[in-house]
């Protein structure tokens, strides 16, 4: 049997992808070996971890021919510049940080995948007809301060000053920390882009669909929207031996219904999901009722409308609950974004890498937020996934990527640089 065109080009990119796929997870363990905690990865927003790892990813851009630098709001920037002064410039990108008790690859796999394929062409001295910057982002998963999307929201002039007035946990705002990393929070008005030719992210899909499909890739058609609050329950603290419990405003207990009507209201509509993910009971002991309680609560949605209607929903429920409790409940917007329609041209280039290299062409939609959210009415944007293993579980140790489709996925995002100028 006599080769096709495609056929010999899929082998060579399966060979070219292998290299790449074992490069790659060997540089997201060596990634992982910085975290804020002994025994497990968590790697927030501009801790000592996290700084390390950003000047390890500026060494590694460096040594792959780029012209790297950490911006001021640490993001590690890796140009690959175009013959062209004038050519607009691609970005692709994605972060760095982490959640607690993460796995190694959500973020860090499309950084990589930048990373080795720009590489790659560098070696081979193949110009590009535009600019690549590869961008890892500092922060996009909003652990350490509550916001979330510091680096990208920068690059893509959505930075709110007013963010650096946020504070962690220990009382030090973003400001602060900024300037502890040797950057001055003024610079930061300065990083937002203009005039791009767009946006690309290789992400791990963090979900089960393209496993159970069988396949290795997926393009994503949107990322849902999603609102994000910091809310406190303000009840009377008590003795736990005394107060009757007719006599009690308990702020856990009135947490405690939030979270259920929260659950029980997100089941009613398939494409809305409803988390408490963060909780405590201020200055709580066994012995004494809760008199004050803050959680986060994160809200999404695969369509703008029921977003909207979930989250009126919940914020009523808060108001009743206050007055059928007798707590005060106090919601503080931290961010919101909008369901992001990835471009529809992006779409088609990355489909048309995917059929190059050989895979079955996917779409689907992406339920987690993602730093490509920022640069929607910004540029273009496109999103390839990348088959999550292990039930297709993230956000957690237990998440794995194969050694394969993470160097599909290198391939795809070559063929797409290589032929973004006849696409867009
Ligand atoms: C990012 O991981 C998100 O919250 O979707
Ligand atoms: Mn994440
Ligand atoms: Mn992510």
């Amino acid at each position: 049997m006599t080769d096709t065109a495609s056929t010999i080009q899929a082998r060579a990119a399966g060979q070219h992808g292998a290299g790449f796929g074992r490069r790659i997870l060997a540089l997201a363990d060596e990634l992982a070996t910085w975290s804020e905690a002994p025994d497990r990865l968590a790697c927030t927003y501009l801790t000592s971890a996290h700084r390390s790892v950003a000047a390890q990813l500026h060494a590694w851009m460096q040594a792959a021919g780029l012209d790297a630098s950490i911006d001021a709001v640490g993001n590690v920037v890796g140009r690959y510049a175009s013959a062209h002064p004038g050519a607009r410039t691609l970005i692709v990108g994605s972060h760095y940080d982490t959640v607690r008790n993460a796995g190694k690859y959500d973020g860090r796999l499309g950084i990589l995948a930048g990373l080795v394929v720009l590489e790659a062409l560098v070696k081979a001295g193949e110009a590009l007809p535009f600019h690549v910057e590869l961008i890892a982002f500092a922060e996009e998963e909003g652990v350490r301060f509550g916001t979330a999307y510091l680096g990208s929201g920068a690059i893509a002039g959505r930075f709110d000053p007013q963010w650096l007035d946020r504070r962690d946990e220990t009382g030090v705002t973003i400001a602060e920390a900024i300037r502890s990393a040797g950057h001055d929070p003024a610079d930061i008005a300065m990083l937002a882009r203009r005039d791009l030719l767009g946006y690309l992210e290789v992400h791990i899909e963090q979900g089960p669909v393209l496993l159970d499909s069988g396949l290795p890739l997926g393009v994503v058609t949107a990322i849902a929207g999603a609102a994000r609050y910091r809310v406190t329950i303000r009840g009377v603290g008590g003795h736990a031996g005394t107060v009757p419990m007719a006599a009690r405003h308990d702020a856990f207990a009135a947490a405690a219904e939030l979270a259920l009507a929260l659950e029980q209201r997100c089941r009613q509509t398939p494409g809305v999901v409803g988390t408490i993910g963060q909780i405590a009971v201020t200055d709580g002991a066994a012995n004494v009722i809760p008199g004050q309680c803050e959680l986060s609560l994160d809200i999404r949605a695969d369509h703008g409308g029921k977003l909207d209607a979930a989250i009126g929903y919940v914020l009523a429920k808060i108001r009743q609950i206050e007055v059928s409790r007798g707590v005060a409940i106090d919601v503080r917007d931290l961010h919101r974004t909008p369901v992001i329609p990835c471009a529809p041209r992006m779409q088609r280039l990355l489909a048309g890498s995917i059929e190059r290299v050989g895979a079955a062409v996917c779409h689907l939609p992406s339920g987690a937020g993602h730093d490509a959210a920022m640069f929607h009415g910004v540029t273009e944007i496109g999103m390839l996934f990348v088959r999550c293993g292990n039930g297709g579980v993230s956000h957690s140790p237990l998440e794995i990527v194969a050694e394969e489709d993470a160097g599909l996925a290198a391939a795809v995002l070559l063929d797409a640089l290589k032929n973004l100028h006849d696409a867009v």
